[in-house]
């Protein structure tokens, strides 16, 4: 494989084929996602609750998005490298300095792309940060930064109007210069349908199979992140427990004696 560019993801689109993106946010599990092929590398803030122990992705900052997507880089070779824009680094009125803030992120971390949540509200400053030559992939549905509008993590884009709301966002978006879309907790069917009504590649997460491509967060997928498991996510491995069993087994071993061996010794 050689290095993913945003341009390789509207080909893949246009020949039918499915994009794989999963979240990262150390060198390690950088380094396994990008040795197995996965395209695109999100450094989501899903860090604030996953990694750093908030409820909610609200009090993620700059510096944290930073720091992280520095070590994801180190370990990737081929995926494309796309890091959140946390809360409050954009939508604040303030366009040029959303467009500062893009380029601290790209300039200090290394990433690639940034992403932004929002629909027509967060058009003038795509433009304005596409225009500064940063890719910027979008995400409409289920936006986290948002949790206390929606008033907790709930299915978007049920009702008739949200869901034609979410379809001409997702045409603003694309007008804008995103490169591509998150679309999030949404009904399969709407997917579906704004799949076809924008030809930048959609990826989904517990929004069906109908988008272009499919992102987990990847602590959700390998059983890491135990605190709850979302109905959409299908769990590959369950290394919670595995890493739990193992944390006991290593206590049994030091406590009975039984650690370290004579091979373990000098
Ligand atoms: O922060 C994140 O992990 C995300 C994905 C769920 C799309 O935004
Ligand atoms: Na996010």
């Amino acid at each position: 494989m050689s290095k993913v560019t945003v341009t390789d993801l509207k080909t893949k689109k246009e020949a039918g084929e499915r994009i794989t993106m999963l979240t990262a946010y150390d060198y390690p599990m950088a380094k396994a996602i990008d040795e197995a092929g996965i395209d695109i590398i999100l450094v989501g803030d899903s860090l604030g609750m996953v990694v750093l122990g908030y409820d909610d992705t609200l009090a993620v900052t700059i510096g944290d998005m930073i720091h992280h997507t520095k070590a994801v880089n180190r370990g990737v070779k081929d995926a494309l490298v796309v890091t959140d824009m946390p809360f409050m680094s954009y939508k604040t009125g303030d366009i040029s300095q959303t467009v500062k803030n893009a380029g601290r992120i790209i300039k200090e971390s290394g990433a690639q792309a940034v992403k932004v949540e929002g629909g027509s509200e967060v058009v003038a400053e795509i433009e304005a940060v596409v225009k500064a030559g940063i890719p910027v992939m979008g995400h409409l549905g289920l936006t986290p930064q948002s949790i206390n509008q929606f008033g907790g993590f709930k299915v978007q884009g049920k009702e008739s109007e949200a869901a034609q709301k979410l379809i001409t966002d997702a045409k603003a978006l694309e007008e804008a210069g995103i490169f591509a879309l998150v679309l999030e907790c949404i009904p399969a069917v709407l997917t579906k349908e704004v799949t076809e009504a924008v030809e930048v590649p959609t990826i989904g997460i517990g929004a069906g199979k109908e988008s272009d491509g499919q992102v987990l967060v990847t602590q959700d997928l390998l059983g890491i992140f135990a605190n709850f498991t979302p109905k959409f996510v299908r769990k590959y491995a369950d290394l919670n427990d595995e890493i739990k069993t193992a944390l006991k087994d290593y206590k049994k071993d030091v406590e009975t004696g039984e650690f370290p061996s004579q091979k373990e010794s000098f």
